[in-house]
């Protein structure tokens, strides 16, 4: 079977043949892979940034954190799991770009019916890493969400779910992000790249009691001082969470983590058309490296880059 890997940071991925996985172990599933996401993480994972967080140091590794495929064969003692299901799960930061693959089963959760293979498959780390910032976070209803970095694939889903929660938003994205912004509800969208901290004090000029960071350095510091006394900041950049914070302002990060219910919940969302799963290109797995550089080099269009597998 292929699997797409790292042999070198810093190298394009090849897609290699591999031997196909054994049967699953207790408590894991064997998922025939239809589809698997791209995105801004797996260039961090490529190019060696996250080297001290992968699970282990060895080369070559399969890259890939998220997937959509169907179950089959089930391991002892799952639950809730059966032959046909189809799935979609982040098995981790890496392991998921391969025809075949063993997922711990509560790393899994069912594909929203109303999404393709490539949909759902472009679904779990964007939805999981949002979803969860939300829950740390915790805006109340009618209180303003400040999201840097709101224009890509984390931002974009925070922004529904702060809707869905009936939170204002500003977003703080690049010029070309600013208007799908508008479109999908946020309140006041403002480019990074420009005066933006005099755009947001007249936006809030009381502040914000809850902020959510997707980028770090510089524009985390500027938009501190948005945040008011006491207020909570999550960030998904690691490092950033240990920005000095002023006036008793609470940093954590959010470290993403796979569950059923999580996954499951977003699936709802999804099937409810609260949270959208729009797809811009889709590559197959020899184009790994064309895919990469979309990433790169994407020409701002709000969705998600995907690789079609053999069995999509
Ligand atoms: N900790 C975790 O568990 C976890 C999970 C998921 C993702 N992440 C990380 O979270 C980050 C966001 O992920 P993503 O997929 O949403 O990334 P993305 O799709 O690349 O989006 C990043 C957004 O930030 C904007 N941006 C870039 N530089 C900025 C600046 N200086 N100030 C304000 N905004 C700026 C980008 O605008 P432009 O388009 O103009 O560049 C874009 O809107 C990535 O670093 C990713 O690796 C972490």
């Amino acid at each position: 079977m292929r699997a797409i890997r790292v042999h070198e940071f810093g190298e394009d991925p090849q897609v290699d043949e591999i031997d196909p996985p054994n049967s699953p172990a207790r408590g894991e599933l064997l998922v025939e892979v239809t589809a698997v996401g791209v995105g801004a993480w797996d260039l961090h994972v490529a190019e060696g940034r996250l080297a001290g967080i992968l699970p282990s140091g060895d080369r070559p590794f399969t890259m890939g954190a998220e997937l959509c495929g169907r179950v089959r064969a089930v391991g002892v003692g799952v639950e809730g799991f059966a032959v046909g299901d189809r799935i979609m799960a982040n098995p981790g930061i890496i392991g998921a770009w391969a025809d075949r693959v063993l997922v711990r089963a509560s790393s899994c959760g069912r594909a929203p019916r109303s999404a393709s293979d490539a949909e759902a498959a472009a679904t779990p780390v964007r939805g999981l890493t949002a979803f969860q910032a939300l829950e740390r976070l915790h805006p109340p209803a009618g209180s303003t969400l400040l999201i840097i970095g709101a224009g890509g694939a984390v931002g974009r889903a925070a922004v529904e779910m702060a809707l869905g929660r009936r939170v204002h938003v500003i977003a703080v994205a690049g010029g070309e992000e600013l208007e799908p912004l508008l479109e999908l509800g946020a309140e006041v969208a403002v480019d990074y790249r420009t005066e933006w901290k005099s755009r947001l004090e007249a936006a809030a000029p009381d502040g914000v009691e809850t902020a959510l960071d997707l980028v770090g350095g510089e524009s985390l510091a500027l938009g501190l001082d948005l945040v008011r006394d006491g207020g909570r900041v999550a960030t998904t950049i690691s490092g950033a969470d240990a920005t000095e914070a002023p006036r008793d302002i609470s940093i954590g990060l959010i470290a993403m983590r796979s569950t059923t219910s999580a996954l499951g919940a977003i699936a709802d969302r999804i099937d409810a058309g609260d949270l959208s799963t729009r797809v811009l290109r889709t590559y197959p797995f020899e184009e790994v490296a064309v895919a990469l550089d979309a990433l790169r080099t994407r020409d701002r269009a709000p969705g998600q880059i995907v690789l079609s597998g053999r069995n999509g």
